[in-house]
């Protein structure tokens, strides 16, 4: 039992069973082909040895795990194993693990003798129902992060709950944020069942696997669908940066001290503000949006010692700034997203910006 969409060609799948029919998945739709596991040494320490097994594949490539990791250099050294391993055109290459591992081993996939099969087997929250979807990616530089890198669509979509329950709670977080932002940009009833369950959710203990599923399905449903209506409502896409651009600037900021989910947490809270600031949205959004935040544990208020004129110095630097005032993502309603007439991008002067952040 398996509920599967599909999207550029991926099929999603919410796993319901062991990894084993992962195996027979990958053995269906590319025959004869060599199956190369590509893991962070933390992931191939919890669940390498077994997807190994179930996948019939001869080893699991490893890496340091952590952003860090997500480099050129990263991008190299696998590459070259693969080469010396003699992989040919005919090798699958699957990621098991965070969004790290599926941005990098996306990379070397696209890349490989100019792209071979790749499939996600995403382990963390975030890259559950944000980093697999979507068929984005890449690598960091020195001169910013996601800069280099290519579209590549995996043929699979592997996503098992069940891996959640080693993920650490601080992880989970980082996925919870952006669970959150989904729920903002389109389901009110999500954003209420997230509030009721959050308790759960951030209890240490693993969380009960019909919960995570549930919780995957309406995130993943979302994100897929936002993605796939980019292609017939032009920047459609732009409203998944909801709480990024002020997040982004605040992450930059903070040297990389505050986590992207809180800063995503704290930016959501501020574009909200600007969107009842713009007459856009109720003046109840933002403190639905905080609630539940609040209860997920993460941040709703910019720490003081972050100066504002540099956060918004930064907001300009965002990619999505061109010429003019900076451009956001804001939301109407919860579940609804203002702007659509123009490309989900609302131009914002940067002195209500500065007084949003001010107030915060
Ligand atoms: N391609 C995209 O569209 C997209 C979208 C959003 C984010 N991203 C990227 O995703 C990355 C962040 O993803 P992330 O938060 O998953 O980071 P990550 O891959 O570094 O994983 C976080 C940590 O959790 C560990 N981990 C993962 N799964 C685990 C499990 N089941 N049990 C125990 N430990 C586990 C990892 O080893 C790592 O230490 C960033 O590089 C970001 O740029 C990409
Ligand atoms: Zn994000």
């Amino acid at each position: 039992m398996t509920a599967a969409r599909t999207l550029h060609g991926a099929r999603i799948i919410l796993a319901q069973e062991p990894p084993d029919a992962l195996g027979r998945l990958i053995a269906a739709r590319w025959p004869a082909h060599r199956v190369v596991l590509i893991a962070d040494t933390t992931v191939a320490h919890w669940h390498g040895e077994r997807l190994r097994v179930a996948l019939g594949s001869e080893a699991v490539l490893t890496f340091p795990a952590g952003e860090a990791a997500k480099t050129r250099a990263q991008w190299g050294a696998l590459t070259d194993a693969l080469l010396a391993q003699g992989c040919g055109r005919d090798t699958v290459l699957v990621a098991l693990g965070g969004g790290v591992t599926g941005d990098l081993a996306g990379f070397v996939a696209a890349t490989y003798l100019r792209g071979v099969p790749f499939v996600q087997c995403p382990t963390s929250l975030l890259a559950m129902i944000d980093a697999a979807i979507g068929g984005k990616s890449g690598v960091d530089t020195p001169a910013g992060k996601n800069l280099v890198g290519a579209i590549h669509h995996p043929g699979i979509v592997w996503i098992d709950p069940t891996f959640l329950d080693t993920l650490p709670l601080a992880a989970r977080r980082e996925g919870l944020a952006e669970a959150i932002k989904h729920a903002v940009i389109a389901d009110a009833t999500y954003l209420e069942w997230l509030l009721a369950a959050m308790p759960t959710l951030v209890d240490p203990a693993p969380i009960p696997h019909a919960i995570a599923a549930t919780l995957v399905d309406r995130s993943v449903a979302i994100k897929a669908d936002v993605v796939a209506a980019d292609e017939r409502e032009a920047n459609r896409r732009q409203v998944l940066n909801l709480g990024h651009t002020i997040g982004h600037a605040i992450e930059q900021v903070s040297g990389y001290a505050i986590p992207h989910g809180a800063a995503v947490a704290i930016g959501m809270v501020a574009e909200a503000r600007l969107a009842v600031r713009l007459g856009l949205a109720a003046a109840d959004v933002p403190d639905r949006i905080v609630a539940v935040l609040r209860a997920a544990g993460l941040p709703v208020t910019c720490p003081p010692t972050l100066d504002r004129t540099a956060i918004l110095a930064a907001t300009r630097q965002d990619k999505k700034a061109r010429g003019g005032a900076v451009r956001y993502a804001l939301p109407a309603a919860i579940g609804r997203m203002a702007g659509a007439e123009l490309g989900y991008g609302v131009p914002v002067e940067e002195t209500v910006v500065l007084q949003t952040l001010t107030e915060m």
